[in-house]
């Protein structure tokens, strides 16, 4: 967390442009210009693999950044915020979030699976098109993509984010996901849930200890020939009256 003396400065300057400082890393709402969305894949995609860059698993950046994200920046683009190092420009973090509900959702299934069909049909191209990890992730996606996703709440606004490396465990998420409660309250939801991953590093007891409850868990392989450990995903759930409300979505 951040220290007192460091404590974030806010500007509320109406919905679309309130930011806020911190340590030099300036959060603010995604803007649609399109350099936004290309940092937001870059580090979707270098985060993807437990943290790690996901090109181990699939070297398919312009399909897992769009199957990732192009649902959120399409509709739901007032609810991303993203966190910008100031002294380089570098975009360094980022929040996906939805108070769309269960019609969201449903436009994203229907994205996601579009861009699954697309995924199906490259497996018959040459093998020099499509190595041998890609060709087992993909097939990893096509088969069990659907069973391995952990149930989730009906009611409640849903988010993913992510933190550049150098910049993790310093607040930058924590910070990301109070703008986007804000958000939650103001559309009037009681309750935040993600699918986050579990593995050693961070097991169940790491989400529980930091307030959060798991409503579900499912197995996951789609790591399983890169790594030596069990992977679950988990859908942890948050009642918003847990967090601190700000004063401007109070
Ligand atoms: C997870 C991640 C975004 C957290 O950001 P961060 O800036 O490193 O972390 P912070 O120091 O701000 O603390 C994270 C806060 O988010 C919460 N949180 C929710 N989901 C989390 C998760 N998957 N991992 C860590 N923290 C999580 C924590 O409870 C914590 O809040 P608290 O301090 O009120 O308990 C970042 O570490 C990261 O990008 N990791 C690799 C990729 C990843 O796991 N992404 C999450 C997929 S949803």
């Amino acid at each position: 967390m951040f220290s007192e003396a460091h404590k974030s400065r806010s500007i509320d300057k109406g919905q679309g442009s309130r930011v806020s400082v911190s340590e030099g890393i300036l959060f603010r709402r995604f803007s649609p210009d399109g350099e936004d969305s290309s940092q937001m894949s870059e580090l979707v995609f270098d985060n993807a693999f437990l943290g790690e860059p996901f090109d181990a698993i699939c070297p398919c950046k312009h399909w897992f950044s769009d199957v990732v994200l192009a649902p959120y920046i399409e509709h739901q683009p007032e609810n991303i915020h993203v966190a910008v190092h100031q002294a380089s420009g570098r975009l360094i973090g980022y929040l996906t979030g939805s108070t769309g509900g269960t019609r969201f959702e449903k436009l994203q299934y229907q994205m996601v699976r579009r861009q699954v069909v697309s995924l199906a049909a490259s497996l018959t191209m040459p093998w020099t098109l499509f190595d041998q990890s890609s060709r087992q992730f993909a097939a990893h996606v096509i088969f069990k993509g659907e069973s391995e996703r952990p149930n989730h709440p009906q009611t409640g606004a849903h988010w993913h984010f992510q933190v550049d490396r150098e910049f993790r465990d310093r607040g930058v998420g924590a910070q990301l996901l109070q703008r986007f409660v804000d958000d939650v309250v103001a559309a009037g939801f009681s309750l935040i849930w993600a699918e986050v991953s579990s593995y050693p590093k961070k097991p169940p007891g790491y989400f529980t200890d930091r307030g959060w409850s798991i409503y579900d868990a499912k197995p996951t392989g789609l790591f399983a020939d890169h790594v030596d450990f069990p992977v679950e995903t988990l859908c942890i759930t948050k009642p918003i009256s847990a967090f601190e409300i700000s004063a401007r979505a109070a």
